[in-house]
Formats: structure tokens, C-alpha cells, sequence
């Protein structure tokens, strides 16, 4: 019988946890290819060790695995626009690229844009197509 702080070592799979950072050393298969078919299409859903994400292809067929939810305001980014190499936020317009950097804060003008608190990169996981 495993102790209950052994069994929460175990069982715990969010960032930061040892259980999440051992599996997040491997490869986990999240969709299927044709969920993901049009370039440009409509985001994915897809909830793994403990994380909401969302996926898109992008303009150029690559995949991006981001965040569930905007940098900004924590809008959903599944109901965000897939266009033009990146995810836009349907709320006041951010778009993030499939690595998470966020190349564009209309709502954010001038010189404040590089030193916008906020702006880089939201959280992702890296992707690749197999098999
Ligand atoms: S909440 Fe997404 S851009 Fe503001």
C-alpha cells in the first residue's frame, strides 16, 4: 500500500510536479492528423497532463499546441481566429504564432508595444507530425 504523499507524487502530472516533468521528457500523442486538416482551420481543443491547450495549423501546415486561454485577458483562444501564421484572439485582437510568441497587439500602439508587459510568448508544448 503506497502512502498517500507517494500516491500524490505519483498521480500529480501538472507542470512543475515530478510525475508532469518526467512524462513531459516524452512524446504524447494528443490528435489525430485529420483533426487538424485545414491549414487555417478551426482550433482544437486538447486537455493533457493537466493542461488546457488549444491546437491549430497554421498558415504553412505547421502545428501550434498554446495555451487554452489569451495572455491578455484570459480570453479562450478556441474561439480565436486561425489566420496568417497564428491564432488571433478574438477579443481585443492578439495573435500568437505556433511557438506561443505573440506577434501582434493591436490594441497596444507604438513604442509601449516592445515593452508591453505582457507581450512574448504564451505557454506551449512542442508539436510534430508522426506517423
Ligand atoms: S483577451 Fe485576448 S487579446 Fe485581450
Amino acid at each position: 500500500m503506497l502512502k498517500r504523499e507517494d500516491n500524490e507524487r505519483l498521480v500529480r502530472v501538472g507542470p512543475g510536479t515530478p510525475m508532469g516533468v518526467l512524462l513531459r521528457r516524452y512524446w504524447q500523442p494528443v490528435l489525430l492528423s485529420w483533426e487538424l486538416k485545414e491549414r487555417d482551420g478551426a482550433p482544437v481543443r486538447v486537455c493533457i497532463l493537466g493542461e488546457e491547450l488549444v491546437a491549430f495549423r497554421a498558415t504553412d501546415g505547421r502545428i501550434g499546441l498554446v495555451d487554452a486561454y489569451c495572455r491578455h485577458r484570459r480570453a479562450p483562444l478556441f474561439y480565436g481566429r486561425n489566420e496568417e501564421q497564428g491564432l488571433r484572439c478574438v477579443y481585443h485582437g492578439w495573435k500568437f504564432n505556433v511557438d506561443g510568441q505573440c506577434v501582434d497587439l493591436p490594441n497596444v500602439g507604438g513604442e509601449t508595444y516592445a515593452s508591453e508587459p505582457t507581450s512574448g510568448s504564451s505557454h506551449t508544448l512542442p508539436s510534430r507530425k508522426a506517423g
